[in-house]
C-alpha cells in the first residue's frame, strides 16, 4: 500500500510513523508513506498557500492551486483513493479502515489547516473522512489516526490475525476484558474460568462477555449485531 500525505507539516509525522508496531511495518515495506508539501508546488515569490476568505470573515483559507498540484504531481496507481479530512466527511469507522486496507493500493490524504479548504479543493477527493464530531486545528492528526488503523490491517503488520479478529468493532462487538499475571492485585482477582484451561469454557465466557459490555456500553452498537445475529439466524 502506498500512501501519500499532502501537508503542510511533513516535521508532524516523524515520531508518528516511526513508533510501534507502525513504524516496524513501514520499516519492513509493509506500506509505505510519501509526504509531500502543497508549499513545494507554490509558484509565488512568497510561496503562500492560504489566502483570506472571500466575503469576509475570520482565519485563513487553504489556496486551492498548491493542493491541486501537489497531488497531480504524484503518480497514481490504478485503485487509488483521493482523500479529504474534515469534520465534515463521513465519520470513520472499522469498516472504513477494513475497506480501504482491502480494495486500494494507494491512498492520498489531504490534510487542512486554519480554516480550512477553498470549497473546489472537494472536487480532488474521491471521500471526506472525518475523525468524529469535533474540530482540530489540523488534518495531520485524523491522516495518522487513518495511516494507523489502515496499516494495522495490511497482512504482516499484526502477528496473529486472530488478535486482529478479536478486537473490538471486527464482529460488531467489543472486545472482552483482558488480564495478565499477577492474580489478585489489590483484591482484585483473575476470573476464574481464566485459569480452568478449559479453552471451551474460556471461549464462552469471552463472547458473553464481549456482548453483555457491548449491550451496557455501546447500546447503538448492541442494537445493530443483535437484529444481524436474528436475521443471519433466520436465514439459515
Ligand atoms: C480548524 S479545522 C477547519 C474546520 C472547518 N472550518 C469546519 O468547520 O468544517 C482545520 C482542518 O483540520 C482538519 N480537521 C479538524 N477537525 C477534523 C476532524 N474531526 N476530522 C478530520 N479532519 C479534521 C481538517 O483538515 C480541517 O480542514
Amino acid at each position: 500500500m502506498n500512501i501519500d500525505v499532502i501537508t503542510l507539516f511533513p516535521d508532524f509525522f516523524t515520531s508518528g510513523l516511526q513508533s510501534g508496531l507502525l513504524g516496524r511495518a513501514l520499516a519492513n515495506a509493509i506500506a509505505s508513506v510519501n509526504l509531500v508539501n502543497p508549499r513545494d508546488f507554490t509558484v509565488d515569490k512568497h510561496h503562500r498557500v492560504d489566502d483570506i476568505p472571500y466575503g469576509g470573515g475570520v482565519g485563513m483559507v487553504l489556496k486551492p492551486e498548491p493542493i491541486f498540484a501537489a497531488v497531480n504531481s504524484l503518480p497514481r496507481l490504478p485503485h487509488s483513493q483521493v482523500i479529504l479530512l474534515t469534520p465534515q466527511g463521513s465519520p470513520l469507522t472499522q469498516t472504513t479502515l477494513q475497506d480501504l486496507a482491502t480494495h486500494y493500493q494507494q491512498l492520498i490524504l489531504i490534510c487542512g489547516h486554519y480554516e480550512g479548504f477553498d470549497e473546489r479543493i472537494r472536487y480532488l477527493a474521491d471521500r471526506e473522512i472525518s475523525l468524529g464530531d469535533f474540530v482540530l486545528t489540523c488534518g495531520e492528526i485524523p491522516a495518522l489516526a487513518l495511516i494507523n488503523g489502515v496499516v494495522r490491517l495490511l497482512p504482516g503488520t499484526v502477528g496473529k490475525t486472530e488478535s486482529l479478529k478479536a478486537e473490538s468493532f471486527e464482529e460488531g462487538l467489543l472486545d472482552y476484558p483482558q488480564y495478565t499475571r499477577p492474580a489478585v492485585f489489590q483484591d482484585w482477582e483473575v476470573p476464574d474460568i481464566l485459569r480452568s484451561g478449559n479453552h471451551q469454557l474460556i471461549a464462552q465466557w469471552r463472547r458473553d462477555q464481549q456482548i453483555q459490555r457491548t449491550q451496557k456500553r455501546r447500546r447503538d452498537l448492541w442494537e445493530k449485531w443483535s437484529s444481524e445475529t436474528s436475521s443471519d439466524q433466520a436465514e439459515s
